[in-house]
């Protein structure tokens, strides 16, 4: 059985497991003010992001924007990462560390960002195409985009986490992609990552029932060819198995009485490539 408990703005950040939160309208408001920053910051990327920049000069961005809205970048530190974002060019599926790498014509590269604003998590990642990419990894982009829509479209009370896996499952599996099941989605607020998990395939009907107040992302990682992944010796980057291209996208979001509210959505409109 699933527990909830209904949590007060100023709950301890404390994750029990199997235990899902419940949070009021300031977690909301919070939650928006980190999503926003969050969506800003790739908002501001966009014009960045073109053939010859390094990653470490993107991260150096991100960090930036971040202290200057008085946030602090949640990767950094966290259980060893040391840098603000995240880079995931091509076949990497997630986790990219930004280095030297300069991206190349025809890359595609997810960027995830998660400033925390006053003890809260903005989660968000969305691709971005360099310069003049091929049809194919065009489609997977699209497609990839419309998988995390698809997965929205089922956030709402009554309905449970496995309708949002299975609507993206369904998606992708059409295309023959394989839906990455190494790492999912998760619980977000004043934890990084908290309760529950949130699956990118499964059975409709199954898993915790969605309830108003639950936070969490949705952030399908769909690759080309085969589900497997590998994890290469730094530890953290996550390529496929097969060496097929990989693409993800994320969004922070609540459950409503009647649905979701997404904290992450771009002001400037960049939510879905091109930009
Ligand atoms: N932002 C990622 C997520 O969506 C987590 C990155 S953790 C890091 O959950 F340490 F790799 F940065
Ligand atoms: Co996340
Ligand atoms: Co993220």
């Amino acid at each position: 059985m699933t527990e909830y408990v209904s949590v007060a703005v100023d709950d301890r950040a404390e994750s029990r497991s199997g235990v899902i939160k419940l949070h009021g309208p300031e977690a909301f408001a919070a939650m928006r003010a980190a999503g926003q920053l969050a969506a800003t910051i790739l908002d501001a990327l966009v014009p960045n992001v073109v053939p010859g920049i390094t990653t470490g000069e993107i991260d150096d961005i991100v960090h930036r924007m971040t202290v200057a809205a008085g946030g602090v970048p949640a990767t950094l530190g966290y259980r060893g990462f040391t840098k603000s974002c995240c880079t995931s060019i091509n076949h990497v599926v997630c986790h990219g560390i930004p280095g030297d790498k300069a991206l190349k014509n025809g890359d595609i590269v997810n960027i995830d960002v998660t400033p925390m604003l006053d003890g809260w998590h903005g989660d968000t990642s969305r691709m971005f195409l360099v310069g003049d990419v091929p049809l194919k990894a065009r489609k997977l982009v699209d497609v990839t985009y419309e998988c995390l829509m698809l997965g929205l479209d089922q956030a709402r009370p009554g309905n449970r986490l496995g309708d949002i896996a299975n609507a993206i499952q369904v998606h992708a599996e059409k295309q023959r992609y394989g839906v990455v099941r190494d790492f999912c989605g998760h619980g977000v607020g004043r934890l990084f990552h908290d309760t529950p998990e949130v699956i990118h395939a499964g059975r409709p009907g199954t898993g915790p029932e969605l309830r108003p107040g639950m936070i969490f992302t949705v952030e399908p990682m769909i690759n080309a060819g085969k589900s497997d992944c590998k994890l290469l010796d730094d530890g953290w980057t996550a390529v496929t198995r097969d060496r097929s291209l990989s693409a993800q996208f994320e969004h922070s979001i609540g459950i409503t009485e009647t649905g979701c509210e997404i904290f992450t959505t771009s002001p400037a409109g960049f939510d879905r490539p091109p930009y």
